[in-house]
């Protein structure tokens, strides 16, 4: 990452903000171009071979607005597409699975870890993989929660009773168990933090957008950059939802131009 200025970062819809407003917590001096694909939001209900085929439409609108590099801050793209992508095309792109899993081993005591994800991603099983391989010691459960996007991208907030009630319904089998630590592992999931956190008291979450943003930062040479980050947001549907969204998680974004374009053309 180091000598990247200018880098794309894209979701399906308004989850991958949560990524994003990690990276500009921790980094200066950045050039971004946001994608949320919000036509064609959800992909966690799509085939693996929609999915790869949306994201890679999904990058080739980020090269034609010359970016350096690429964040893909989507679960269920960092899941199923990947090793296509990488394959594909020819910058760095980098997932959210690898530093949430490292985050997830660094603070579980139990080694019972949970993972909760698009159906997509749960079936993938990218996060076991990934878990089992770096920390073959470890249990790994896993839960679909394909509601949890729908009610966000809609503007659900989490202190509704409808987001409290689904969020038990998914997650109440886990209280009094041994898991100890929970991966969100869909960027959508930290906008509903705080009602996981009242349904699993004292259990650890793991928000995949810190844990990438963190290791970002770790790859970024020391700078002393100060220039504040701007972002480009773009989005291929009429971006009225991005306006009536839950802004209380996303404190450290910029203020920035917002577009909408036609993904269909890439
Ligand atoms: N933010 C996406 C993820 O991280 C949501 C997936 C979807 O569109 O279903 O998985």
């Amino acid at each position: 990452m180091a000598s990247f200025q200018k880098i794309g970062v894209f979701d399906s819809g308004l989850g991958g903000l949560t990524v994003l407003n990690a990276i500009c917590a921790q980094n200066r001096g950045l050039s971004i171009v946001y994608f949320g694909d919000t036509a064609r939001v959800p992909y966690g209900s799509r085939t693996p071979e929609t999915i790869e085929r949306y994201a890679e439409q999904d990058v080739r609108f980020l090269l034609s607005k010359g970016v350096e590099a690429i964040i893909v801050a989507c679960g269920t793209v960092s899941a199923i597409a990947l090793p296509k992508l990488h394959q594909s095309f020819d910058l760095p792109i980098i997932g959210v699975i690898e530093p949430a899993c490292a985050a997830a081993v660094s603070v579980t005591k139990t080694k019972h870890i949970c993972v909760i994800g698009t159906q997509a991603t749960v079936n993938s099983n990218a996060y076991s993989s990934c878990l089992n391989r770096i920390a073959p010691d470890c249990r790994v459960s896993g839960i679909a929660c394909p509601l949890f996007v729908p009610l966000i991208e809609n503007g659900f907030r989490e202190d509704d009773p409808i987001t409290q009630l689904t969020v038990e319904r998914y997650l109440a089998q886990i209280r009094n168990t041994d898991i100890d630590t929970l991966i969100l592992g869909c960027t959508h999931y930290p906008f509903f933090t705080n009602a996981i956190r009242a349904e699993l008291p004292g259990i650890h979450l793991i928000d995949i957008g810190v844990a990438l943003s963190q290791a970002i930062k770790q790859m970024m040479p020391k700078s002393g950059e100060t220039r504040e980050n701007d972002v480009e947001y773009c989005f291929s549907d009429k971006e009225t939802s991005f306006q009536r969204f839950d802004t209380n998680h996303l404190k450290s974004l910029p203020k920035g131009e917002i577009h909408v374009i036609n993904i269909e053309r890439f």
